[in-house]
């Protein structure tokens, strides 16, 4: 990725206050958004890049400035740059996906975009001296972060810990696995297409693909979604291939009542539809997230009569639910997402220790409410993208303990990330998945 010297400062800005916008709590998909649409693709790809470098860059920058800048704009400009710089002294030995700027023109601009926002100016000299010192410093400022964990894997250092509890034989993997760049994986929608149609149409295109899983394809040449053959005639969904489990796991029927509880922005809801023609009613309490799922799956031809878009809590089903019970409820309830961090790198900064408390509790609320509009006979699909046991096998463990009548059923569980390899081009995300089915006729007491 090398772009033109004379964009690079206005790139470095916008990725360095959407970075700064991260600092601050929101979420980089958000604070992208709100960059200028000419400079927003490559501020992407450097901000995605600093964000899986964040920890490595935070340590430097705080060995280099002492008291923590408080302008969050100038955090991000420093990380980034930082970042940056550090890989064009690797020369050779720089990762062949890495960003590829000379060190000169890097500080150049860095202190261009320091001198062309007003919030900046007072400190285009401190950004001048910090990256000047890094480059005369770089080995003593690398071997001062070599312990610490956050810099090392690039992840908060109480996340790091978590894992080492956790997997004691697989953390620094699920660490790096974080750290890759993902493929990008699709699913065909078998109700007006084949794999083997799509992949021809890629191939006609000039783009190489390769199948996965039952019905993924994955992109070997990553390109805009919808710019991709078959994006307007809803031939595909982007899904990555752990999310593809969750609709063949609840075994739609035609005829069937199923409850997407948690349904934005619509993936699994899709899929459910693609399978069969069920009576399907996706809820979801964000009503602008609930007009994605909407605008989904009209664009993949499945917005039909028998598909109900409901903007409630799920936890409260007095306000939604109209007493007919459900054959098949998907519960793909919040978590903190631990699980999808390769694809959204920015996951593992937002998140505090004690978030994970806060979900297991909403989690558990929405599960109780939606064990009762399970028809006798029925499912219920949990599912989280996370990886943290709390929000999985424990929440497993604790609905069966508190709703005895509950069955389990066979799924997978913890599903861990996994990178892509030989025999699997897509990897996966990470997922956790327990089915509970309800008794067809629960037994009357004794
Ligand atoms: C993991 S996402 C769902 C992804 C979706 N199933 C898919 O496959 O595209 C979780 C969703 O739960 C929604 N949500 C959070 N709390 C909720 C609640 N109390 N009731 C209903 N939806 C909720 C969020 O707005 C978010 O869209």
């Amino acid at each position: 990725m090398t772009q033109p010297a004379f964009a690079l400062s206005h790139t470095l800005l916008a990725a360095a206050n959407a970075l700064g916008e991260v600092e601050s709590g929101r979420s980089l998909t958000d604070a992208l958004a709100r960059q200028r649409p000419d400079v927003r693709p490559g501020a992407q790809a450097l901000a995605f890049y600093a964000m899986r470098h964040w920890g490595y860059a935070s340590a430097l920058r705080a060995l280099l400035v002492e008291r923590a800048p408080s302008n969050p704009v100038l955090l991000g400009l420093l990380g980034l740059s930082l970042c940056l710089l550090d890989v064009a002294m690797q020369g050779e030995e720089r990762d062949a996906d890495a960003p590829s700027y000379s060190a000169h023109t890097l500080v150049d601009q860095s202190v261009s975009a320091a001198q062309s926002e007003r919030s900046l100016l007072p400190f285009k000299g401190l950004v001048n001296a910090v990256l000047r010192r890094f480059q005369r410093e770089r080995d003593t400022l690398l071997a001062r972060i070599a312990g610490d964990d956050a810099a090392r894997y690039n992840h908060p250092a109480w996340w790091v810990d978590a894992l080492r509890r956790d997997y004691p034989g697989q953390w620094e993997q699920l660490l790096q696995v974080d750290n890759a760049h993902p493929p990008l994986t699709l699913r065909i929608n078998p109700r007006c297409a084949t794999r083997e149609l799509v992949m021809q149409a890629f191939a006609d295109a000039g783009l190489a693909s390769a199948a996965s899983g039952e019905a993924g394809l994955v992109v070997l040449d990553p390109r805009p979604i919808a710019s991709l053959p078959g994006y307007a005639q809803g031939w595909w969904s982007v899904q990555d291939a752990g999310a593809q489990l969750a609709a063949p796991l609840l075994d739609p029927k035609p005829g069937m009542r199923v409850l997407d509880a948690c349904a934005a922005p619509g993936g699994k809801a899709a899929h459910l539809l693609e399978l069969a023609d069920i009576e399907l009613t996706a809820l979801d309490v964000d009503a602008q997230r609930l007009d994605r799922v909407g605008q989904n799956l009209a664009r993949l031809g499945l917005m039909h009569k028998n598909v109900r878009l409901v903007s409630a809590d799920a936890a409260r089903p007095h306000a939604w639910w109209d007493g007919r019970a459900f054959d098949a409820v998907l519960a793909d309830v919040p978590c903190t997402a631990s699980g999808i961090v390769r694809r959204h790198p920015d996951i593992r900064w937002l998140r505090k220790p004690g978030d994970i408390g806060h979900t297991v509790r909403l989690q558990r609320q929405i599960l109780d409410a939606l064990w009762s509009v399970v028809a006798p006979g029925g499912k219920l699909l949990l599912v989280t993208c996370s990886i943290f046991p709390e929000e999985g096998e424990m929440q497993a463990k604790w609905f069966l303990s508190r709703h005895r009548e509950a069955v389990r059923l066979a799924a997978p569980g913890q599903l861990l990330p996994c990178a892509p390899g030989p025999d699997d081009p897509a990897g996966h995300d990470g997922f956790f998945y327990a089915l509970f089915s309800r008794p067809a006729a629960e037994a009357a007491p004794a």
